[in-house]
């Protein structure tokens, strides 16, 4: 089966992890500092913090904004469900805005409608590794008094308006999952642009304990201490995954041009191809396309999607609307609420987009879209 998405490991990944674990340092150690230094430097210079995955990101992110209970997010429907579920478990509520119709990004028109008094924070997802509209994003949000935080888990490496990923919202989350844009096997971060949050986040994902002795609230204490003073969690990402992640991070520009090839070979042969819609592009966007989403019409996206599996094509569907899940059913959210992202998410189907995908690949892929389509 061709996989839809799949890790590039090459032989320097492999020595730089094995360095690591013939060292000293397994856990936090100095490949998690220049890791997150490499993090930092490619996101306009903003404090980076490693964490374990995507959904730590947005747990430990949600965290140190101090969302809590009585404050409302605003995000997406069409996203992986932490992006939702990092607020709620806080024990804030999740308001979901409406999509645009054919790049299932979140509409700010649709934000700008559902934001109010109680929101603290407005959470875009750059689906499939296309930046949102920040500028206006970030003007709603300040707005109502608000911040913004970018779930940048398909679009390291991207920017928008010229500026980069990372720089773009009050706080930035990635996801190192084997099929995003670089990989650390699990893996995450948080990128905060103030540095109190950043701080605040540094400190939660590290059970919150506080080692800076100009901070301390306990008086008379030895060389050895450490307090808390907020309860956080063990969120730390080990030396091991960030020798990785920074190997992956020097490749990170030559997987960014074979994700863009894939994607203008697939536009140009699908373009012919009635019956599917190919993802657009922003003018003011440059997008890293960590999935190739397509829109399959007329009712015809489970046919397709079983006739491509029984093809050996793994194709995937992303995602189902977040607030389907029943855990949000059971939250009393009700069908109909995004009539967009439903739609959407009724013709999506994502086809195999990786750096190691072959040209001859990605024309089987064609062929076999186009041959059901027919
Ligand atoms: C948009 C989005 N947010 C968050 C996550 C969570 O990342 P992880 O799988 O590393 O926990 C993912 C990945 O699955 C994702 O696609």
């Amino acid at each position: 089966m061709l996989p839809y998405g799949r890790q590039s490991i090459a032989e320097e990944d492999i020595e730089a992890v094995v360095a690591v674990l013939r060292g000293d340092w397994l856990t936090t150690g100095p490949a998690v500092t220049a890791f997150e230094e490499q993090i930092s430097k490619l996101c306009g210079g903003h404090r980076a913090v490693s964490c374990t995955s995507g959904t730590a990101a947005l747990h430990i992110a949600y965290a140190a904004l101090g969302v809590g209970p009585g404050d409302e997010v605003v995000t997406t429907p069409m996203t992986f469900v932490a992006t939702a579920s990092g607020a709620t478990l806080h024990g804030a509520t999740v308001r979901f805005a409406d999509v645009e119709p054919d790049s299932g990004l979140i509409d700010p028109d649709a934000v700008d409608a559902t934001v109010g008094e109680r929101t603290t924070v407005v959470a875009a997802v750059d689906y499939a590794g296309h930046p949102c509209d920040y500028d206006r994003l970030q003007q709603i949000a300040d707005r109502v008094g608000a911040v913004t935080l970018a779930d940048a888990a398909h679009s390291i490496g991207g920017s928008y308006r010229g500026r980069p990923v990372g720089s773009l919202a009050d706080v930035t989350t990635f996801s190192f999952f084997p099929t995003k844009n670089l990989t650390t096997a699990e893996g995450g971060a948080v990128v905060a642009k103030d540095d109190a949050v950043g701080r605040r986040a540094a400190e939660f994902h590290n059970i919150g304990l506080v080692r800076d002795p100009d901070r301390f609230r306990l008086d008379d204490v030895g060389p050895w201490h450490q307090e808390v003073h907020e309860l956080g969690l063990n969120y730390r990402l080990t030396d091991v995954a960030c020798a990785l992640g920074l190997s992956q991070l020097a490749r990170l520009d030559m997987f960014k041009r074979r994700r863009a090839q894939i994607t203008a070979r697939y536009n140009a042969a699908l373009a012919q191809v009635p019956g599917v819609a190919t993802p657009p592009q922003r003018e003011d966007v440059d997008p890293v396309w960590h999935l190739y989403p397509v829109r399959i019409l007329d009712g015809r996206r489970r046919e397709v999607f079983e006739a491509m599996r029984a093809a050996g094509i793994g194709v995937q569907v992303n995602y189902l609307p977040v607030y389907w899940h029943p855990a949000y059913a059971d939250l009393g959210y009700r069908r109909g609420m995004c009539p967009n992202a439903e739609a959407f998410y009724a013709q999506q189907l994502s086809l195999p987009m990786f750096p190691d995908l072959t040209d001859d690949q990605v024309d089987r892929v064609v062929e076999t879209l186009s041959g059901i389509l027919r």
